[in-house]
Parts: structure tokens; sequence; C-alpha cells
């Protein structure tokens, strides 16, 4: 199957200047290789720092300035060029980032996940957005301070899946939900990878990639170590890396045998 999203040999450096004119060059991704496919869900795992978030960054073209980015990253067969990151994303491209703080504080939920858009059929699909995630029409009148952490990260979701996006890339998106609203999520990234879209899932939490997604890859300081069917992390068999097979050996269990 062709991939939505291939990334081949990502890597990613900062330029920071020290005193004087000393440059310090950071490398924090120096390899990253992987595909998400249609119709899947694909698990991107790793301990904090080991490059995920700069991942999702560098795909909708969200690194700071002072980033260099080597490689290639491609969304439906052509280079993903900044031009078409900024035309897509939000659209067919859609980002759950980490951070809630990433909501407008100044703009009510409703208005947020409308983007200006009026009529009654985009605030219908708001409505339902939102519903989905156990958010009531009352949701669309509160300012994001209004929020709890758990509400707000359910409002970052349904902004993301309001569009039926074909990519949803998901940045940890479930902590502070608590585990029924986080199995809901989840359940809902499969429901939307088997109405065909691909979802790249971000998480630091191998139990829940395992259990989500078809497919997970192994981060490891900025590098690609393993991309293995997600059954491998059941069984243990099948796992190349021997750092894979560590994390799995730590799962509560197996005894967290490291
Ligand atoms: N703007 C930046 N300038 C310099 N270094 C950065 C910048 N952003 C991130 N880094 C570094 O890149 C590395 C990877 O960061 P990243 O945010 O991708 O980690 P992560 O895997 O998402 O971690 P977490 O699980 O904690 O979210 C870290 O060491 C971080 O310090
Ligand atoms: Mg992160």
């Amino acid at each position: 199957m062709e991939p939505i999203l291939s990334v081949e040999h990502l890597s990613v450096t900062f330029t920071r200047y020290g005193r004087g004119l000393n440059r310090v060059e950071l490398n924090p991704i120096r390899e990253l290789s992987l595909a998400v496919e249609p119709g899947r869900v694909t698990a991107v795992v790793g301990e904090s720092g080991s490059g995920k978030s700069l991942l999702a960054h560098a795909v909708l073209h969200l690194l700071p300035r002072n980033a260099r980015v080597g490689g290639s990253i491609h969304y439906d067969g052509a280079p993903l060029t900044r031009e078409r990151a900024v035309a897509l994303r939000g659209r067919e491209i859609a980002l759950i980032p980490q951070g809630v703080t990433w909501l407008d504080p100044m703009m009510k939920v409703g208005d947020q996940l409308r983007r200006g858009r009026g009529g009654s059929a985009v605030r219908d699909r708001c409505r339902a957005a939102l519903e989905r995630y156990g958010l009531g029409p009352g949701a669309e009148e509160l300012y994001p301070f209004q929020l709890s952490g758990g509400m707000a990260r359910r409002v970052l979701i349904a902004c993301a899946v309001v569009d039926r996006p074909r990519l949803i890339v998901a940045d940890e998106p479930t902590p502070g939900l608590d585990v029924r609203a986080a199995g809901r999520v989840l359940g809902h990234f499969r429901e939307l990878a088997e109405e065909g879209a691909g979802v790249l899932f971000i998480t630091h939490n191998l139990g829940l990639a395992r259990t989500v997604a078809h497919k997970v890859v192994v981060f490891r300081e900025g590098q690609t170590v393993d991309e293995v069917p997600a059954r491998c992390f059941q069984t243990g068999e099948g796992l190349t890396h021997p750092y894979s097979h560590a994390l799995w050996r730590a799962m509560p269990e197996n005894d967290f045998e490291v």
C-alpha cells in the first residue's frame, strides 16, 4: 500500500550562538524514517527527548526558523513543501499538539472549531465533533481559561478531526484524560483509520501504542531503531533491535525487567 506520509532520513539541526562567536550545533534528530499508510494507525514510541514532537513539527513545517531540516518528507506521493504544508494543515493534515497552550486564549471554543466559517452545516459538524468527546454545546461558549486540562485536550482533538483529515498527527493526545476518555479518543483514531485516514500516534506509552496501533515505530535519541507490527509487542517475538526488546521486557506484565 502506498503510504500517505513517508519520512526518509530526516534530520533536524539547531544552531545556537554561545558566548562571542561560539557556534553550537545541536542535532536532536539524526536519522528518522517511517511510513504512515492510509487506513492504519502508526504509533511512534520513544522516551522523553527522543525527537517525537520535533518529527510532528517537521511534518507540519512548524519548526522554529533556526532549525535546519535534512532528508525528505512526502505526502500523498509528492514532496511536502512548506507551501503545500501551509495549504493542507488544518484541513487535510491535522495536528493534535502536545500542549494545550496551542488553543487561542482569546477565542471561544466554538469559534476555534469553526475558524471563521459560517453556515448550519459547519455548525452541526463542530457540535457533533464536541459531542463525540463528551462536550455539550455549552462548551462552545467557553474560553480556554474556563476549561479543565482534560476538556482543553478534548477540544484540541475535536478541532483536529472536524474536517475529516486524511492524515492525523497526534502528539501525546491522552495525558490528562481519564481511562474512559482516553479509550474513547484512541477508539476514535481507529475509526478514523477505518474510514481511510492515516494516523500517526505519538506516545511514550508502549502499552497504549500496541493496543491501538497496527504498527509501532521505535525512536531512540533521534533515530529510528525499529518498525514492527504492533503484535510483536504483545509477544516479544519479531523485535529485532535490543532496545525494542528492552522496552518490551520493561512492561508491567513482564515483571519490569530491564
Ligand atoms: N527549538 C529547539 N532548539 C533546540 N533544541 C530543541 C528545540 N526543540 C526541541 N529541542 C531538543 O530536541 C530534543 C527532542 O525534543 P522533542 O520535543 O521532539 O522530544 P519528545 O520526544 O517529544 O519528548 P516528550 O516525550 O518529552 O514530549 C530535546 O532534547 C529538545 O531539547
Ligand atoms: Mg513531545
